[in-house]
């Protein structure tokens, strides 16, 4: 790690990265969520700072320690991620959606808790949340944006779907379904997807593997 911060490989550069999941209440006492343990974004986080970067790490809820250099804005729900990366955007030159955004939120919050009823079943309209990493995109100035594709199936391809409808400079892909790696386990293993070619990095520590992700991207961005 000393080695990669004497590098100064992102000196003099602004990194921005979101990471965790998202809560969207549904009333005082309940609300959506997902699994994600927030581990790869702070992992990138601490990679990016020891590179030298400025580094914003913009948090969903996580049980993690902010890593060192590390100037961290908590969050709770995904308009208040989208709020706080917009205006973190001024002078930025990398962007990393890492975050597991809930893609939906209830369409009303109740001031109240929910009581239950006499009927058997219940049903909560959702709608849509702003897409985050799709609105740095198309921000300008644009940073190099960069965002994650987590799979099930058919990883490569709809990972490379989402860098052109999202208008990415990379995809980091990986698959969900293999059992022990990706969400909430400490190793990872991911495909990047580049407009015009793609590269797998092995199953691997997230720590490692954050050091090699912003060692390849800082070659982009310099
Ligand atoms: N993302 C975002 N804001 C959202 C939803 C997703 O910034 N509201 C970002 C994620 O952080 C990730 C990328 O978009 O970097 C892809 O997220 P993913 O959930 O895989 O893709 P979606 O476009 O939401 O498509 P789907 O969930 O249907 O696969
Ligand atoms: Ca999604």
């Amino acid at each position: 790690t000393a080695q990669q911060f004497q590098s100064g490989l992102l000196a003099g550069k602004k990194v921005v990265i979101t990471a965790g999941p998202t809560r969207e209440a549904i009333d005082p006492v309940r609300y959506i969520s997902n699994h994600s343990s927030g581990k790869m974004g702070y992992a990138l986080a601490e990679a990016a700072a020891e590179a030298g970067a400025t580094t914003i790490l913009i948090s969903g809820p996580t049980q993690l320690a902010t890593p060192d250099r590390v100037q961290r804005l908590d969050v709770t729900s995904a308009q208040e991620m989208y709020d706080a990366t917009m205006a973190s955007l001024e002078g930025c030159d990398l962007f990393i959606a890492s975050a597991a955004v809930a893609d939906y939120r209830p369409a009303q919050l109740a001031e109240q808790k929910i009581k239950k009823t006499g009927q058997d079943t219940m049903t909560i309209e959702l709608v849509k949340n702003p897409d985050i990493v799709t609105a740095v995109a198309a921000s300008q100035p644009k940073p190099y944006t960069v965002g994650f594709a987590a799979e099930t199936q058919d990883v490569v391809s709809y990972a490379r779907g989402k860098l052109e409808r999202k208008k990415l400079d990379l995809v980091i892909a990986n698959d969900v379904s293999q059992a022990g790696i990706g969400f909430n386990s400490d190793r990872n293993a991911v495909t990047l997807v580049w407009p015009t070619d793609e590269e797998t990095l092995a199953e691997n520590s997230k720590t490692q593997l954050a050091r090699d992700l912003i060692a390849r991207i800082s070659a982009k961005i310099t």
